[in-house]
């Protein structure tokens, strides 16, 4: 089954990924020089192809939370088990090589910018940097205001609100701003114009991420008083982490970072943004936005619902788990490095039927190659790092753990996953409220589902409606009494 899954992964990949890059300068003429094509490869494989079985469905995959169950068209990113993520067919390892950075950042430790990624999801093409450019300065124009009563609303959210309710509040009051919702409700939108308006509102919700972040930091931490200014002629990064108040320009710099420092932490904010941004379709935030967006739901719409699947425990509230944990590690045994120690405080969580936060994966069977990624900016600034406890902790653990969850055999993959490091080197920079780290990931989903459903809207998928058994069905396929 895994192996047909690669193959299957494969070819899409390869159609998706075309030798010759789209020329257009922005991302709409771009899109446009490319939708004929797609559109025709899709037809041609509706129209002649779809009897093909993709698999078969078990009783197993129904109650299982849909598991092995290959239904969800998706066009972006495709997970392998073994591999981890790809980016139309790209691993992180080639996004780092081949995706424009900001072109005024000198620094060798440089990430490339998530603007890039968002071009390469939408169209298959690693941008030029005159197009990662544009699409930098497209957004950042789109998202120097958000409307007027979206901003009144995330005043006046009580203080200790959770920040995922937040941002999706703060979302969800955006689709009164939505173009898409505008042009239907008046009757005024042909189906082959939907893709358009939907683009439109997509890039207005990515652009808005920024301002709506800090808004909801500067509520929890400073009684909803800006921490940041945002500049027009910075990339999106740039902007998330001045309006947290993490540079030393353009913002309060809220804890007294050097400049390297704060070079570091928007290079870190780029890192984690750019690879962040999607994780194939089934998971909880993308299908949620896929499956909210079929009924022409708009972006908004769609994306704050996304959001609050991405608030779950197990899904991206996981990074704050993982904080937790690691602090309160530290705090019952003598010393980082002690592996006795470790272990034994691991098995006394696994006795007690709690999870390893950090551990673990629906799909991946190997070491998440976020999670490397995450480790080697890590690495990669020893000083920095090496008087931190808990990173220290956390890159220890990452040896440790997999050997205990291998002996307690319940885990399909006892390796790390990417929210093993996230978290603590957010927190090592001066973001301390758990809560929060969930908002940060929540900016960078936005873009592989908004990607999806520009194309759900190019191609005219339908609504989904799976079909549902009860256990009448159930134990009628069984051949129980
Ligand atoms: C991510 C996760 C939800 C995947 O769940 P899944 O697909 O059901 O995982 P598995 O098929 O490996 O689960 C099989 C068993 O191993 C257990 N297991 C999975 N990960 C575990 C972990 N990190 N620690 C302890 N037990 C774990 C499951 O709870 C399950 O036990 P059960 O049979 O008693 O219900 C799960 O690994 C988990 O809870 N991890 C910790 C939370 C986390 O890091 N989430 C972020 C994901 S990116």
């Amino acid at each position: 089954m895994i192996s047909a899954l690669r193959s299957l992964t494969t070819k899409r990949t390869f159609h998706t990924t075309r030798c010759v890059a789209s020329s257009g300068p922005d991302l709409r003429s771009a899109l446009k020089e490319l939708i004929p094509a797609r559109k025709q490869e899709l037809l041609e494989i509706k129209k002649n192809h779809s009897d093909v079985k993709v698999g078969d469905i078990t009783v197993g995959s129904v109650i299982g939370g849909m598991r092995g169950n290959s239904s969800m068209f998706w066009q972006s990113t495709s997970l392998d088990p073994e591999e981890g993520i790809r980016f139309q067919g790209k691993t992180i390892q080639e996004c780092q090589a081949l995706l424009p950075s900001d072109p005024e950042e000198h620094d060798a430790k440089k990430s490339f910018l998530p603007e890039s990624m968002l071009w390469l999801l939408m169209t298959g093409d690693i941008p030029s940097e005159t197009q990662a450019a544009n699409l930098t300065r497209e957004l950042a124009s789109r998202g120097r205001t958000i409307p007027k009563n979206t901003n009144k609303l995330m005043e006046n959210l009580p203080r200790d609100m959770h920040p995922m309710t937040q941002l999706a509040i703060g979302l969800a009051s955006m689709n009164q701003s939505s173009q898409f919702a505008k042009r239907y409700e008046q009757g005024a939108l042909s189906k082959t114009d939907y893709w358009e308006y939907t683009l439109d509102d997509a890039l207005n919700l990515i652009a808005a991420l920024p301002a709506l972040s800090g808004k909801i930091y500067s509520n929890i931490v400073n009684d909803g008083k800006p921490l940041g200014e945002f500049r027009e002629d910075r990339d999106w990064s740039y902007n998330i982490s001045s309006l947290l108040g993490m540079t030393t320009k353009d913002s309060c710099n809220r804890q007294n970072l050097s400049e390297e420092q704060a070079n570091d932490f928007v290079n870190l904010m780029r890192l984690y943004t750019g690879i962040h941004v999607d994780h194939e379709g089934g998971n909880v935030s993308a299908h949620t936005t896929h499956l909210v967006g079929s009924a022409l739901g708009d972006p908004f719409l769609s994306y704050s619902s996304g959001i609050m699947g991405l608030a779950g425990p197990l899904h991206g509230l996981a990074a704050q788990e993982v904080v937790r944990f690691l602090i309160e590690m530290n705090s019952e045994i003598s010393s980082e490095t002690s592996t006795d120690e470790i272990e034994k405080y691991l098995w006394k969580l696994l006795d007690s039927k709690r999870v390893v936060p950090g551990y673990g994966h629906a799909v991946l069977r190997k070491p998440d190659p976020r999670f490397t990624a995450m480790l080697e900016f890590a690495e990669a600034r020893p000083q920095e790092f090496e008087k931190d406890k808990n990173v220290k902790l956390m890159q220890i653990l990452s040896k440790i753990a997999p050997e205990v969850l291998k002996k307690h055999g319940k885990t399909k993959n006892p390796y790390p996953n990417v929210d093993s490091a996230s978290g603590i080197l957010f927190y090592h920079y001066g973001i301390q409220e758990m809560l929060f780290f969930t908002v940060i990931f929540g900016c960078s989903r936005s873009m592989g589902p908004m990607t999806q459903l520009v194309w759900d809207r190019i191609f005219g998928l339908p609504i989904e409606r799976p079909k549902s058994l009860d256990m009448n069905a159930l134990k009628s396929l069984c051949h129980m009494s």
